[in-house]
């Protein structure tokens, strides 16, 4: 196991490269399975998810080659449609190869994702979408066994915004008999993403980007080649990280328009952010101001940002409170802030932020991603030594955060030990 050793108190300052997207390359890898040709993905994070994604989707047949952040995919034969839970219990996001598996075989086996750290998250409504869509769905020994014979298009609402849910149905409905209508589809740019990937395939799809979303089914779909977009929770947690260390950072190849919430959100806290095409210059301001956040799906504040502004909140100037709407377990990075002093008290889905000059350093522990990365920015900006452990879950999700860091003056170095 590897741990992060941090040397707190260094002020960060220079240019870094924003990654692609992870949650926009994951079901870009997955359309795959629809298409019986090459699908070129250009911009491919490096990370443990994505590993992940290739892992299952060449279990079931898909022949996958690698050129740096080039991946290309080529599901020409599908060999086999089951996830097993050995993958899927490492990575919920394997849910997505049941829509187009559903699409291209009129099959698949996928093992029901279990608990997760950060809240119960149910399939439900992946599972009653393509109910909807004619799909047979048995559960059974912990596994999702879906059979149909034609898919057929049909009205489906969300009772509740789902990005994976939006992305699972709109691939399976592409090859759908008829039209498909998603109400409240998710608004997510990863979602909007899949949706133009899958046109430039051949797919009729109107409305991404909207709450409502029409798909015509189509017989075939194409080769294509794609560039994932860059991924706005690393940005987000780049510009905290100069924001918690006084520094000056530049963002390049960023998408500002992608994070329009929390760069005012940052600019409310009282940093000098400045935007350019694909780049965005951030700045820490003379001090921190407490500013109270409530995650929302897009275009509100994004859940996976929570973690990440709470950090800088414990160093602001008064008090903020931040509610998490989304998952409902989402506090877990609140304790081993505790330990680095920080003055937090969880009421509900909120927790009440009562800024302090500094935190300290301490060993803590990594429970979840964005939990992970929200310890990496406390121990920067914290005095003293901060040894994370668990870090394999900041791998999952980030390309080596900790050499960026290093890059922009960070005293940040992976040892081995640790749990
Ligand atoms: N939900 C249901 N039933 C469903 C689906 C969702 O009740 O069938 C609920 C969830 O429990 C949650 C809410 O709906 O309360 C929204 O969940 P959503 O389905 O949108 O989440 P997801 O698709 O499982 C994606 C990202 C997450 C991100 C959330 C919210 C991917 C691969 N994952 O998850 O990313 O937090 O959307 O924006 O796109 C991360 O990257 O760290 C991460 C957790």
């Amino acid at each position: 196991m590897e741990k992060l050793v941090i040397n707190g108190g260094k002020r960060l300052s220079g240019k870094v490269r924003v990654s692609g997207s992870k949650n926009a390359a994951l079901p870009l890898m997955a359309s795959s399975i629809l298409v019986p040709g090459e699908i070129h993905l250009k911009n491919v994070p490096h990370l443990n998810d994505i590993k992940t994604m290739s892992k299952l989707l060449s279990s079931l047949g898909i022949r996958i080659a690698e050129d740096e952040n080039e991946l290309i995919l080529d599901a020409s034969n599908i060999e086999d449609f089951q996830a097993p839970y050995e993958i899927v219990k490492t990575m919920r996001a394997s849910i997505l190869v049941l829509g187009p598996l559903l699409a291209r075989e009129g099959k698949a086996k996928v093992s029901l994702p279990g608990g997760c750290a950060i809240g119960a998250r149910p399939v439900n409504l992946h599972l009653k979408g393509l109910e909807k869509l004619g799909v047979d769905v048995k559960l059974s020994h912990g596994y999702i066994d879906a059979k149909v014979k034609r898919l057929k298009g049909a009205r489906i609402h969300f009772d509740i915004s789902t990005v994976t849910g939006t992305e699972n149905i709109m691939m399976a409905a592409t090859y759908a008999k008829g039209t498909t209508i998603l109400e409240n589809a998710a608004l997510e740019p990863e979602v909007v993403e899949l949706a133009k990937a899958l046109k430039k395939m051949g797919a009729k799809i109107e409305g991404e980007g909207t709450k409502e979303m029409t798909i015509e089914g189509v017989d075939a779909l194409n080769p294509i080649s794609y560039t994932v977009i860059p991924d706005r929770i690393e940005a987000g947690t780049l510009m905290v990280a100069a924001g918690v260390t006084g520094g000056e950072v530049t963002l390049l190849d960023a998408n500002p328009l992608h994070m329009e919430v929390v760069i005012e959100k940052l600019k409310e806290a009282g940093m000098v952010i400045k935007e350019e095409n694909n780049q965005i210059n951030v700045k820490a301001g003379d001090k921190i101001k407490s500013v109270d956040v409530k995650t929302a799906p897009y275009p509100g504040f994004p859940t996976d940002m929570q973690a990440q502004f709470m950090v800088m909140m414990c160093m602001a100037d008064n008090v903020s409170v931040i509610s998490e709407t989304i998952f409902e377990n989402r506090f877990m990075h609140v304790l081993e802030l505790l330990r680095m002093g920080a003055k937090i008290h969880i009421e509900g889905n909120s927790a009440i932020v009562k800024g302090i000059k500094a935190l300290s350093g301490a060993k803590v522990m990594a429970t979840d991603l964005r939990a992970s990365a929200s310890l990496v920015l406390a121990g920067l900006a914290a005095e003293g030594t901060t040894e994370l452990l668990r870090i394999y879950h900041l791998d999952r999700g980030y390309e080596r955060l900790d050499q960026k860091l290093s890059i922009l003056g960070a005293d940040i170095r992976r040892e081995k030990g640790g749990l």
